[in-house]
């Protein structure tokens, strides 16, 4: 079964041919970072005026890469939530248009089980696991039991870890998308020059929640309380000690959720999954097994949308061409622990 994936959540105009929910024919990702770039963030409108004017050729191309033609699809998988609104309904209304005119099966998937499902394409994965969903709008730690079927324990009460990335980035003019370029300065520097407190949220229902808002205060507003005076205060330094705290936030919650649940199995998507440091972290910890997808798939992509709308249509799943674009997550039930 041959599925075309549409991907327009949010900067990157994305397309893919993926066979079988394994096979990744072609996976074409238009990335519009140039034209946010001077911004120093997405802007909304700009997204939706791009994806307008790439879905078409963007699509064409993920056909031509993979030597075949609309004729050759079995179904269409298309992103319809979470996201920009503007920017989710270019790519819906454009699978939705194409599936009616060809008459193929058309179904809409949610954007995170997507990034979910990203790692399923290079690995046979057994279920259950732990899943940690790390994205610019995201931070979910979940138990996946199929590919729909997930339980959230934890997620950001503030803002996501993406987004503080981001933000820190944005503030010390170190340039964006600023997950990539942290990763990058902090390869240089040391991770000592600063210890940013890690947030207390042991109890009331937040056992596996994460927050980032604090981190994001005591590094641009209260450097100087937490700064070792022996380091020089250079992008590099200040880089590596905000990542280190960043994703040891997130080791701590998903270290806990392995004790309480017994899964030893962890799953990662989304663009912070492309942390060099995060990968690292995971990858010591020698009893459990961390499964990352490449870091081309970490990122949005429309393979990850194909591989997954696969798992629905080959069961008969499809959706009503009345399917509608949400920004939210949906449909991920929060059910907690401890
Ligand atoms: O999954 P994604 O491409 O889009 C969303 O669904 O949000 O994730 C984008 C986020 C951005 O916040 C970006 O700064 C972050 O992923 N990111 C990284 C890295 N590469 C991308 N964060 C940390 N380290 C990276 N290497
Ligand atoms: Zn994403």
């Amino acid at each position: 079964m041959i599925v075309l994936g549409i991907e327009s959540s949010c900067d990157e105009t994305a397309a893919a041919i993926v066979e079988n929910g394994r096979i990744i024919r072609s996976s074409v990702v238009a990335t519009q970072i140039p034209f946010h770039q001077m911004y120093n963030g997405v802007v909304p409108e700009i997204a939706s005026r791009k994806h307008t004017e790439w879905i078409l050729p963007v699509a064409r191309q993920s056909l031509a890469e993979a030597s075949i033609t609309l004729n050759d699809i079995d179904g269409i998988a298309v992103t319809n939530r979470p996201g920009l609104m503007g920017a989710l309904l270019v790519g819906l209304t454009f699978a939705k248009t194409l599936a009616w005119a060809t008459g193929k099966p058309f179904i809409a998937v949610n954007h995170m089980l997507g990034h979910l499902y990203a790692a399923h394409l290079e690995h046979d994965i057994p279920y259950p696991y732990l899943g940690l969903l790390v994205s610019g709008g995201h931070s979910i730690i979940c138990e996946v039991r199929a590919h729909d079927s997930i339980e959230v324990l934890g997620t950001t009460i503030d803002d996501a870890v993406g987004e503080a990335f981001d933000k820190v980035s944005k503030f010390y003019g170190f340039g964006y998308p600023g997950g990539a370029v942290i990763d990058r300065l902090a390869q240089h520097g040391s991770a000592e020059a600063a210890h940013f407190p890690m947030p207390s949220l042991h109890k009331g229902g937040h056992e596996y929640d994460v927050s980032y808002s604090g981190l994001k205060t005591a590094v641009i507003n209260q450097i100087d309380q937490f700064w070792n005076p022996s380091y020089e205060r250079t992008a590099e330094n200040i880089a590596a000690s905000f990542q280190e705290t960043a994703v040891k936030i997130l080791l701590s919650r998903v270290l806990k959720a392995v004790r309480d649940t017994g899964l030893k199995r962890i799953v990662a998507g989304g663009g912070v999954a492309a942390n060099s440091r995060l990968r690292a972290l995971l990858a010591e910890q020698s009893d459990l097994e961390c499964i990352f997808p490449s870091l081309k798939l970490c990122t949005d992509n429309a393979a990850m949308i194909a591989g997954l709308g696969y798992q629905y249509l080959s069961r008969g799943e499809q959706s009503s061409l009345d399917a509608n674009a949400s920004a939210r997550v949906e449909g991920f039930r929060k059910v907690g622990r401890g």
